[in-house]
């Protein structure tokens, strides 16, 4: 280390001058000097710290990469400031968020609008009629079985059952439990359920949250805070999958968690753990798995997470927001499956939506701890408030206690039979959509299935024809299916409506493809200057996207969607 040789030469200089007079004046310039020695050895150390573990976590090729990638950025970043082509860009993405608005805001003469409070309180009659037209709005069919993922739903009996559990509890509110005892009940029974679900040990706990983003956000903060109050780290850093739920890159952002990202290649599409055993360091606050992620359906090797966990000594978050009531049901409804709950001893927490399986209304998850040394570290307690004494358990103060009848109604309804079999209507949906394109040969050719799928996700890409065409084309179809990048894909999340539409699924994507396979021998025959037909939505955003080294373009877009939600 450079710095440590120039500390005696240094010391000793000032030490002689100090010597040669006793005036006090040196003795504060020594003293200064010492100081400024002092910062200068802990910068050093600072900065080659920080250094030594970059290169411990990316290696030299990496480290080289990532240093690459920043610079193209940068650069990129530059170019697209530059006076003509900022302009142009700028109405470029002007034009596609009015193309947005027309297609989600109604408009037209025939349109009615309301901004402000009706001065008259409207009749019982007309607000119901109101209500019966906005059901109706035009929208891609769920009921039919349309849309991957999203609604989750557990047939019309129990959504009448939830209703009427709406009813009965609609001005609660779990923040008061002396006023609303039953709730109370509920929601804590609702955890004990949950914890049984995911073989948790005796002196597990949890917590109810408005969904799987809140369940992540708590779990990274309750890390955050012990590490903070255990350890003394105050630059915490965590560790993800590449494929794990965003939810955990939000936490890093309103947290201020560093987030290192590792990636999951081909062909098992999971984490892979020596990077990640790389990328531990002592500021290193939490590890995380999905069992299964979002974009591919794909376990992540829980088992070898949990050892590494326990190696370092680090929480190991296991993410089953997706997998939530199915996974952990899959043995039992004759399904092959992988280790990834408490059983496991070094996994600290789990996030369980109960608003995805569990079928409970929307805005319903859980968070589960190993024990209560990890869920103290996300209570909020405020003991000098004027308004009172407070506590809350995570985001919400006030929350709806209607939403708990609902979610406990759902879960006493369905018991484990009813849960055991959606498993096996989804589980194996999942598997015919799976079969099929691999079997069948319309498909096979050109479609490939990403990893090994176990639950209800299936992903597949093409290394010969744009998968967004394809997206496109089952949009034009009617579907709904999600687009996927990095690399370019789409999936299928099955829910209880797709299942019964999963044949006509299957039907339809194996025309499209055909069609898509078309219009691509023509294009390569008709020479490479003929682009051939205008390209739908999502080819057209994700292969601009994704041929951007610097995504800035993408963020003014998506925040141009974000503002048009609340246009009238
Ligand atoms: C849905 C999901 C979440 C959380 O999503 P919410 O929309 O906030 O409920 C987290 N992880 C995975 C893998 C998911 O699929
Ligand atoms: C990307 O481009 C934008 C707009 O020019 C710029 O503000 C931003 O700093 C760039 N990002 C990086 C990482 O350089
Ligand atoms: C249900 O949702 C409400 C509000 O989003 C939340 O406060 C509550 O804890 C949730 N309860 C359960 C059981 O998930």
């Amino acid at each position: 280390m450079p710095g440590s040789s120039r500390l005696p030469v240094s010391l000793r200089e000032t030490f002689n001058n100090a010597r040669k007079s006793s005036a006090r004046g040196q003795l504060i310039a020594l003293n200064l000097d010492v100081f400024r020695n002092i910062i200068f050895i802990l910068f050093l150390l600072r900065w080659t710290r920080k250094l030594y573990y970059k290169l411990k976590g990316r290696g030299i090729t990496g480290s080289v990469a990532d240093v690459y990638t920043s610079l193209r950025r940068t650069l990129y970043g530059i170019f697209l400031r530059l006076p003509g082509v900022r302009t142009k860009v700028q109405t470029q993405v002007a034009e596609s968020i009015l193309k947005i608005e027309r297609k989600l805001v109604p408009s037209g003469p025939g349109v009615e609008r309301i901004v402000a409070l009706p001065a008259q309180g409207w009749s019982e009659e007309q607000v119901r009629k109101a209500l019966t037209d906005l059901e109706g709005l035009e929208h891609t069919r769920w009921e039919d079985g349309r849309v991957s993922g999203a609604v989750y739903h557990g047939g019309a009996d129990l959504i009448r059952l939830q209703t009427e559990a709406f009813g009965k509890f609609t001005v609660s509110n779990p923040i008061h439990p002396d006023v609303f005892p039953g709730v109370r009940k509920m929601e804590a029974e609702i955890v004990a359920m949950v914890l049984s679900l995911f073989s948790a040990p005796e002196e597990a706990v949890g917590v109810t949250t408005s969904g799987g983003t809140e369940s992540i956000l708590m779990a990274c903060l309750s890390a955050r805070n012990k590490a903070y109050k255990e350890r003394g780290v105050a630059e915490p850093e965590m560790i993800l999958p590449e494929t794990a739920h965003t939810a955990f890159r939000k936490a890093g952002e309103y947290f201020k968690i560093k987030v290192h990202l590792v990636a999951c290649k081909a062909p098992s599409y999971k984490v892979h753990l020596p990077s990640i055993s790389r990328l531990v360091n002592p500021n290193t606050i939490l590890l995380v798995g999905s069992a299964p992620n979002f974009p591919h359906g794909i376990i992540d090797d829980i088992s070898g997470l949990s050892k590494l966990a326990l190696k370092k000594k680090l929480p190991l978050h296991v993410d089953c927001c997706l997998g939530s009531f199915i996974i952990p049901l899959l043995p039992k409804a004759g399904f092959e499956s992988e280790s990834f709950d408490f059983k496991l001893k070094g996994v600290t927490s789990i996030s369980c939506d109960t608003h995805k399986y569990g079928f409970a209304p929307k805005g319903n998850s859980t968070v589960l701890y190993r024990s209560d040394d990890f869920r103290k570290y996300q209570y909020f307690i405020s003991p000098d408030w004027s308004g009172g004494v407070y506590a809350s358990p995570s985001i919400a103060g006030s929350r709806p206690g209607a939403l708990i009848a609902g979610c406990w109604a759902s879960l006493v309804k369905q018991g484990e039979s009813g849960y055991i079999d959606a498993c096996h209507k989804i589980v194996g949906s999942m598997k015919k959509i799976e079969s099929a394109l691999r079997e069948k040969p319309e498909l096979a050719v050109d479609l490939k299935v990403i990893g090994r799928p176990l639950v209800s996700v299936v992903a597949f890409l093409s290394d010969t024809l744009n998968i967004y065409d394809i997206a496109d084309g089952m949009n034009e179809k009617g579907w709904h299916l999600n687009a996927l990048q990095s690399p370019p894909a789409i999936h299928v999340a099955v829910t209880l409506p797709i299942v019964a539409a999963a044949d006509k699924l299957i039907e339809d994507l194996i025309e499209v493809t055909e069609d898509v396979r078309e219009k691509e021998r023509r294009r390569v025959v008709e020479g490479k200057g003929a682009k051939g037909a205008v390209k739908g939505d999502t080819a057209a955003l994700y292969g601009v996207a994704g041929s951007l080294p610097n995504k800035s373009v993408v963020v003014d877009l998506a925040k141009g969607f974000l503002d048009t939600l609340y246009k009238v």
